[in-house]
């Protein structure tokens, strides 16, 4: 009775024994597997580390001194999964200093010619000439510097405002920032910010209007000066007084460089000294607004569309 007793009480002491470690080792497995889990993100971001730039830099890099902003683009064609062309046998030239609309429905492939512009991706046919060189005969940071995207999708970091124009351009000196946030209609509203143009903008920051963030984003790309701009505008509608707000900034960064404006909003183009239209990748129409509006095709179909909506 008495050794039953004993052994009864052994087996209790030994299992609070076992129960005293089992937590522990419990808590080493859990976060081992933790351990494993991070060891597999950290070797992704390592091969991501390690990824060639998409672009390869050209076997011979011309870079004349200079950039003009003559762009000419020959018969580009190219999809995204080798099979389905999203673009067919596109074509225009645009002189420096003019400025190029191309309107489409949602879907047409005009982001895509953007795409092909900024070297994101080099068509499978054709070939776009800056200057009168091909676009993969030019060093890689020049292509960067000289063409400047405004793309549809804005990404603001937590910074400051004056980070979030720079963008690690430590080259642009503080004058050239204050003509940028005039010529973009900026100025003041920054100024009237406590910290002005160190004030931070994002998760800890002011949130910017859907306006705002359009106007900065102009302001980025004209910061470093480039010769082509590259704008596919944002389809969030915005206040009418907003809208003046962008035409207006729109029209004075315009002025001087090569731009290609993808327009959601027909009136944005109407001053364009070319209009293409594209439908499913291919240009259908080409010319002013009159010419267009004239010809009573799809961008007077389109215009007339909007018109109606804008009505309604
Ligand atoms: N990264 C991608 N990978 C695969 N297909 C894509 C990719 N981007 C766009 N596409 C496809 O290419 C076609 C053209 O898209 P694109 O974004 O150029 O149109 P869009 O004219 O800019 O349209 P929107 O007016 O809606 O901005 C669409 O069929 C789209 O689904
Ligand atoms: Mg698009």
């Amino acid at each position: 009775m008495i050794q039953d007793r004993l052994t009864l009480g052994a087996l209790v002491a030994f299992l609070s024994y076992i129960q005293m470690f089992f937590k522990p080792i419990r808590d080493i497995s859990e976060k081992y597997n933790i351990m494993q889990s991070a060891m597999a993100s950290i070797e992704r971001i390592f091969q991501f580390m390690d990824y060639r730039e998409v672009l390869p830099e050209p076997v011979r890099a011309k870079a004349p001194e200079s950039v003009m902003g003559h762009l000419r683009a020959e018969g580009l064609s190219f999809s995204y999964n080798g099979q389905d062309l999203v673009l067919r046998n596109v074509s225009f030239e645009l002189k420096p200093g003019e400025v190029l609309g191309i309107v489409g429905h949602t879907g047409s492939g005009k982001t895509t010619l953007a795409n092909l512009l900024l070297r994101m991706y080099d068509p499978d046919q054709g070939t776009i000439y800056l200057d009168g060189i091909e676009l993969p005969s030019w060093p890689v940071d020049i292509l960067r510097k000289e063409i400047a995207p405004v793309m549809q999708d804005v990404f603001l970091f937590s910074g400051s405002i004056e980070e979030n124009i720079r963008l690690g351009r430590e080259h642009i000196s503080h004058e050239d920032l204050l003509q940028t946030l005039r010529i973009t209609n900026l100025y003041e509203m920054v100024q009237a910010l406590p910290q002005g143009i160190h004030h931070p903008v994002g998760e800890r920051g002011i949130s910017l209007s859907a306006g705002q963030q359009q106007l900065l984003s102009f302001a980025r790309a004209i910061a470093g000066r480039p010769q082509i701009l590259v704008l596919d505008e944002a389809t969030s509608s915005v206040d009418p007084e907003t809208e003046a707000i962008i035409r207006d900034a729109m029209a004075r960064i315009t002025r001087k460089q090569t731009t290609l404006i993808i327009a959601h909003r027909l009136s944005t183009v109407r001053n364009a000294h070319k209009i293409l239209v594209l439908h499913r990748g291919e240009i259908r129409e080409r010319g002013t607004h009159d010419e267009l509006m004239g010809a009573r095709g799809i961008y007077y179909r389109l215009n007339m569309l909007q018109e109606k909506l804008k009505a309604s």
